[in-house]
This record gives structure tokens, C-alpha cells and sequence, in this order.
């Protein structure tokens, strides 16, 4: 069960922090980090970067060595620790609490949020007050970056409710859609060390336009939407987006 922190639920607990880099092996390689820290780095221009759910530091720590000062915010002390415990992890400011709404010293160039994270707030209300929170860190055109998948509806035939996304002799993983309330569940089971693992967390899936109009609401106006951090068009076909919106000079 999840424990609470600032009023909010922590899914990424100990049991999560202790597997999350060997969980997302593919998304720790440089093939897939280097292009995240590239744009982010460009955005930043020689200012400070905020990273809304920092985790482990995946893009946090190697942004930071490329000369950018990071600071972040997250809800788990278990995912912060072992940022802190990894080498440069000292040098990047973890805040914790809910980045909906916690707020961190000074302004920035850029704020990010990615790997779906912007899901993990549940609620619309609580998405437009995260866009709020890092509109109100941004410099004047400081920019919000998230990436975030296009929501899987078109897997959906009718009367289905769930798509899968693992499927191995050890792993098992199933998307639960809620289309009335815009609502979606992953599960995930696993099976490590002969004994079984299940883990089920719930998620809020937006479209891009929502997340448009959200930045409006915020005073953010789009800037950018690719398809990946190579910037490729995004297309209706794109199964995920990368969008900066920019805050006015
Ligand atoms: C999928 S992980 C992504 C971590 C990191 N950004 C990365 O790319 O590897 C999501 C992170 O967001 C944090 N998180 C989820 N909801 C949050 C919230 N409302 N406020 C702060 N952190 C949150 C989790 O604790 C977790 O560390």
C-alpha cells in the first residue's frame, strides 16, 4: 500500500526506489538520455533547470554534469535517496513534496517533466495547478517541457477496457482505461527471484489540446510538439509527444 506524504499518495515507496533504474534499464542508456539532456540543456541557455518528479536523477544527474544547476521536486524520500547516494547526486537540490504545488527558491530558465509523469497527478484540477506551479517558477520566456504518450484509445475496440504492454514468461503489464472519467490504471506483475511482485498504480491520461489549454491557464502559449527529444514532426500517428510551452518575456 501506498504510504502519504504531503497529503498525497507516494507510489514510488522503498520497494519501487530499490529496482526503479533496473526497472527502466532501457530509458537509463545514453541512446536515451543524451537527447533529453541535449534539448534540456539548450532550453536552460546558461540558466537553472527545475525537474518536476525527479526520481533517481536519471535526467537530472547527467543534465547537472553538463554544467546546468538542477534543482528538483518529488513526493518519494525513497527515489530522492538514491539520487543523493549516486556521484554528483550532492549537487542537485531535492525538494520533497507535491510538485503541484511545492514551491523551490529563486526562478528558472526551464522546467521539465517527463516519462508520464504529468499522469501521476489524478486529477484535472491537480494537473492545471502543476502547469500553475512551474509557470510561477519560469523566468520571462523560461520554457515547460513534458513528455508524456498520446493516450492508447485506439487500441480500444468496443466494449474493451484494457491494453496490455508486457508480456513475457516473467512479466506481465495491462493498461485499465476509464473512459468516462479519463482515468487509467497500469498493472504491472512480475516474477524476480521465484517470488511474485504486483504493483498497480493509477494514473489521469490528458491530450495534447488539454495540455494546451492547461498552459493557457498557466500564461504559457506552445511553442514546440515533437513526436521524440530527436524532434521529429509529431503526427497522428505519434504515440507519444515531447511539448515545450513558453512563458511571455
Ligand atoms: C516515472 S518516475 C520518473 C522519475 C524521473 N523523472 C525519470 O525520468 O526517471 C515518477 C517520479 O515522480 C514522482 N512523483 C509522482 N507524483 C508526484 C507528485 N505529485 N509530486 C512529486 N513527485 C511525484 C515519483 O515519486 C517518481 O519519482
Amino acid at each position: 500500500m501506498p504510504v502519504t506524504v504531503a497529503g498525497v499518495e507516494d507510489y514510488f515507496g522503498e520497494s519501487v526506489a530499490a529496482r526503479y533504474d533496473e526497472s527502466s534499464a532501457e530509458m537509463c542508456t545514453p541512446e536515451a538520455v543524451n537527447p533529453v539532456v541535449d534539448v534540456l540543456a539548450g532550453l536552460a541557455g546558461g540558466g537553472r533547470a527545475l525537474e518536476l518528479g525527479i526520481g533517481t536523477g536519471r535526467i537530472a544527474l547527467p543534465l547537472a554534469a553538463r554544467g546546468v544547476p538542477v534543482c528538483g521536486i518529488d513526493l518519494s524520500p525513497a527515489m530522492a535517496a538514491r539520487l543523493r547516494a549516486k556521484p554528483g547526486g550532492e549537487a542537485v537540490d531535492v525538494t520533497i513534496g507535491d510538485f503541484a504545488t511545492t514551491r523551490v527558491a529563486g526562478s528558472f530558465s526551464v522546467a521539465y517533466l517527463v516519462y508520464n509523469t504529468i499522469g501521476n497527478l489524478t486529477s484535472q484540477d491537480a494537473q492545471v495547478a502543476c502547469f500553475r506551479n512551474a509557470a510561477a517558477h519560469l523566468k520571462p520566456g523560461g520554457c515547460f517541457v513534458i513528455e508524456v504518450g498520446v493516450p492508447q484509445l485506439r487500441k480500444l475496440p468496443p466494449g474493451q477496457t484494457v491494453v496490455p504492454f508486457a508480456l513475457s514468461a516473467t512479466q506481465w503489464g495491462f493498461d485499465l482505461y476509464d473512459v468516462s472519467t479519463q482515468s487509467m490504471s497500469s498493472y504491472h506483475a512480475r516474477v524476480a527471484d521465484g517470488r511474485g511482485e504486483f504493483r498497480a498504480i493509477p494514473f489521469r491520461y490528458v491530450w495534447p489540446a488539454e495540455l494546451d489549454l492547461m498552459a493557457r491557464l498557466a500564461g504559457l502559449r506552445l511553442r514546440s510538439r515533437w513526436e521524440n527529444w530527436a524532434g521529429e514532426p509529431f503526427t497522428h500517428e505519434s504515440a507519444q509527444h515531447v511539448s515545450v510551452w513558453e512563458k511571455a518575456s
